[in-house]
């Protein structure tokens, strides 16, 4: 088997619609993509995936979709204002600007010259203004993760829903991060999706839960279909943790460019919590209002048995949706040695992510009745069929297959004149190549059986 290249991946990814640069007629906006026709659809079954598992497959976790623009004070207590920076250098030849870490035998990537400012910390969160006055006195950020309005939402949670400790709170959605040197296709970008579980339990159980934390998160990367070949597990140092955690495990993936982080799972301690009570304690010495909802917003909660007040402690498992996006199609994609010297394309996507669950083909295009019979099965399919049916009614067969395998569909189903006379039709599996006729009645069972879908 060949093995490929990042720009293996993103030119099947503009070729088939699955990302596109954002803004490109204008020149694009560096560090931003848009998913195409069949890249929302595999995002979004990447996503439908972690929240059956998250929120319908268990009982003692929540589901959000909080705000992405951030009061300040939010993000001053969370210390994301004073610590949420990378290293910055700037090279004084060619004026190019680099992340410190990113920087080999102090030399700039660029121009190769050792003329380099030292590092400063530069913080990478998006500012914005709110309201009809631009003058700088009200601002809010754009969330750099999805987890403090977690934090912020804890309470209103915890007493809307019957639920104890240990129990979840979980979020899929968009987090902004001024990178400052996006790179590696939609490895490291400015505008992401995130898909986040806080984890609230008593301390002293945080480091079991971390642990199995962890390995349910390694054995759910690998249902999506990655090999534990291309998995490593790094336990970050000390001296390289965020401020708010007391240990963290990476999720490492093997991508094209490198082994890198997929997602995080930190052990985050009270430090959250605790941050934002004492945030709401410090506003009630200023404002009235915030004294009325202090006690709303302390976020501690009573042992019932000893009745005394503690803060949970929070694990985090915290993906990447780009990443994990990045990392299933590298897994999937396969330049295949067939007969005869040629070669296919197919991305043997597990059939939960497939953008298309199904294609419909009809033999001729322009023979009314097959097209008609097709146009049924399709309609008839879709019914009961969670995700995309796709009615193939373009070119020959032969490109449609390679179209199929290229995107990852499970089964492609061929409508001919013998299904005319007998309603039986080929399906075409992806991965073998194999055809099998199946009639009309068992059809549906058929790919439940063989697809799970
Ligand atoms: N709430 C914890 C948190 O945000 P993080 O390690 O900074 O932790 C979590 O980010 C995950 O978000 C990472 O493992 C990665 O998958 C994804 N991520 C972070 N920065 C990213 C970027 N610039 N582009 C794409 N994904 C990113």
């Amino acid at each position: 088997m060949k093995k490929h290249t990042m720009e293996d991946l993103v030119s099947l990814c503009k070729r088939r619609g699955f990302i596109f640069q954002s803004n490109e007629i204008y020149g694009g906006l560096q560090g931003l993509y848009d998913y195409g026709p069949l890249g929302v659809e595999l995002k979004n079954n990447l996503k439908k995936s972690w929240w059956n598992s998250m929120i319908y497959e268990r009982d003692d976790i929540e589901g959000i979709d909080s705000s992405i623009l951030t009061n300040p004070l939010v993000l001053k207590y969370s210390g994301h204002e004073d610590t949420f920076s990378d290293p910055l250098q700037d090279c004084r030849d060619c004026n190019s600007r680099w992340r410190a870490d990113h920087i080999e035998e102090g030399k700039c990537p660029n121009c190769g010259s050792e003329n380099l400012t030292d590092p400063r910390p530069f913080n990478l969160m998006f500012k914005t203004s709110v309201g009809p006055v631009e003058d700088g006195s009200s601002f809010a950020y754009l969330r750099p993760e999805t987890a403090q309005n977690i934090f912020t939402n804890f309470k209103n949670v915890m007493d809307s829903t019957p639920h104890a400790l240990p129990f979840g709170i979980a979020q899929i959605g968009k987090a902004f991060r001024n990178e400052i040197t996006p790179r590696n296709f939609i490895f490291r970008v400015r505008e992401f999706e995130q898909m986040e579980l806080e984890f609230f339990v008593r301390p002293g159980e945080d480091e079991k839960w971390h642990k199995e934390w962890t390995e349910m998160r390694l054995k759910w990367w690998q249902e999506q279909g990655l090999s534990s070949d291309n998995i490593e597990l790094y336990h970050v140092p000390e001296d390289e943790l965020a401020h708010y955690s007391k240990a963290t495990v990476d999720i490492m993936y093997r991508y094209p460019h490198g082994l890198e982080e997929l997602e995080g799972i930190a052990n985050r301690t009270d430090f959250d919590l605790g941050s934002h009570t004492k945030g709401q304690k410090q506003l009630s010495i200023f404002s009235k209002v915030a004294e009325n909802t202090q006690s709303n917003a302390k976020l501690a909660v009573q042992d019932l048995e000893t009745k005394e007040w503690f803060l949970p402690f929070v694990i985090e498992p915290s993906a990447g949706v780009d990443r994990g996006f990045l990392a299933i199609l590298n897994e999937a994609y396969e330049e295949e040695a067939l007969e005869g010297g040629k070669t296919r394309i197919v991305l043997h996507l597990k059939p939960h992510l497939s953008p298309i669950k199904a294609a419909v083909i009809p033999l001729k295009r322009n023979d009314s009745n097959i097209v008609e019979k097709a146009v049924n099965l399709k309609n008839k399919l879709q019914r009961t069929i969670s995700g995309k049916v796709l009615l193939e009614n373009t070119g020959n067969i032969g490109k449609n297959y390679r179209k199929h395998d290229e995107i990852g569909t499970p089964a492609s189903i061929t409508v001919d004149f013998q299904s005319l006379d007998d309603d039986t039709f080929t399906v075409r599996d992806r991965d073998s190549m194999q055809q099998e006729r199946v009639s009309l009645e068992e059809i549906r069972q058929f790919l439940e059986e063989n697809y799970e879908i």
